[in-house]
């Protein structure tokens, strides 16, 4: 590509993953513009057009969220848009969303004071999860068995005086086998799917789980265009869950990671990501 469109590529670090996205660019001939995301400081006016479009794979919903946002002001599009990662990076936003669109999820309550929390608890029935709204990895969720349980979370939780901690989001315990499914969608595509087998309840690929590519049938492939569609589109990693009353997903990764997927189904993610990004940059 010799025309002068640039591919801005906003980080917080170079994992395997934005090593890849780097060589698709550069088998694409497409210069990219690194912008890390603890350097990059935004003025009220436009500066000189710095890209055509930027990726954001900051691993901070909080940077994403605000440098998307300042992309958009100054006329930049970005993958994925403002709104997307607004929604979809945050739980507590996405399960209302999820709702809204009647896309099956587990039965969720969201609580804003540590007594309320406990009434959401005892109101989902045992075991429960409670999760930070903003969060990945599986990291400071918590399976809670009793209603003494749930009092010390909840007191730790208090205790963090964080606010990401000050909203609880509580959702039912979903009884799944010793796995999840993970579908990745690039706008209308589906490029890859895997499933991700644990011993212990979070299924997370960063916390050890083991993988395997999944050829998804048409209800999960149909779910997963739903799920993503309603967050807004783009570059959506959909989690599902098989309870016992069907497929339910559990969250939609608006900065997913894909080495996990990358390894277990030898689909070209990077590529796939950046064709998306140069179509949403010319568009
Ligand atoms: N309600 C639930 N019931 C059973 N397992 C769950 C539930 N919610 C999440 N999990 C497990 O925990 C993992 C991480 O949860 P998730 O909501 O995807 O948060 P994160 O953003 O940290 O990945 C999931 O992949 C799944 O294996
Ligand atoms: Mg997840």
């Amino acid at each position: 590509m010799s025309d002068g469109f640039r591919l801005g590529l906003f980080t917080t670090i170079v994992r395997p993953e934005e090593k890849a996205i780097l060589g698709a660019a550069g088998a694409r001939g497409i210069p990219v513009v690194r912008l890390d995301d603890s350097d990059v400081i935004f003025g009220l006016d436009a500066p000189s057009a710095t890209a055509d479009v930027v990726l954001n794979r900051s691993v901070s919903h909080t940077r994403a969220l605000y440098a998307a946002r300042c992309f958009a002001h100054y006329g930049t599009p970005t993958v994925n848009p403002p709104d997307v990662i607004e929604v979809a990076g945050d739980k507590v936003l996405a399960s209302l969303r999820l709702a809204e669109h009647g896309i099956p999820t587990p039965r969720t309550e969201i609580a804003l004071s540590p007594e309320a929390a406990l009434k959401a608890v005892e109101r989902i029935g045992y075991p429960a999860v409670l999760k930070p709204a903003v969060g990945s990895w599986g990291r400071l969720m918590a399976k809670v068995g009793s209603a003494e349980e749930a009092e010390q979370i909840v007191e730790h939780k208090t205790a963090l005086a964080s606010p990401v901690h000050a909203v609880f989001y509580v959702q039912e315990f979903v009884p799944k086998p010793d796995r999840d499914l993970r579908v990745f969608v690039v706008g209308d595509r589906v490029v890859a799917a895997m499933v991700r087998r644990s011993s212990g309840w979070r299924t997370n690929a960063a916390r050890g789980a083991t993988t395997e590519p999944l050829a998804p049938s048409a209800e999960l492939e149909e779910l997963a265009h739903r799920a993503a569609a309603a967050m807004g589109g783009g570059v959506l990693a959909v989690d599902v869950m098989e309870s016992p009353r069907g497929l339910v997903v559990h969250e939609v990764n608006p900065t997913p990671e894909f080495k996990a997927l990358n390894a277990a189904t030898g689909a070209d993610i990077a590529g796939a990501i950046v064709d998306h990004c140069v179509e949403v940059g010319r568009r």
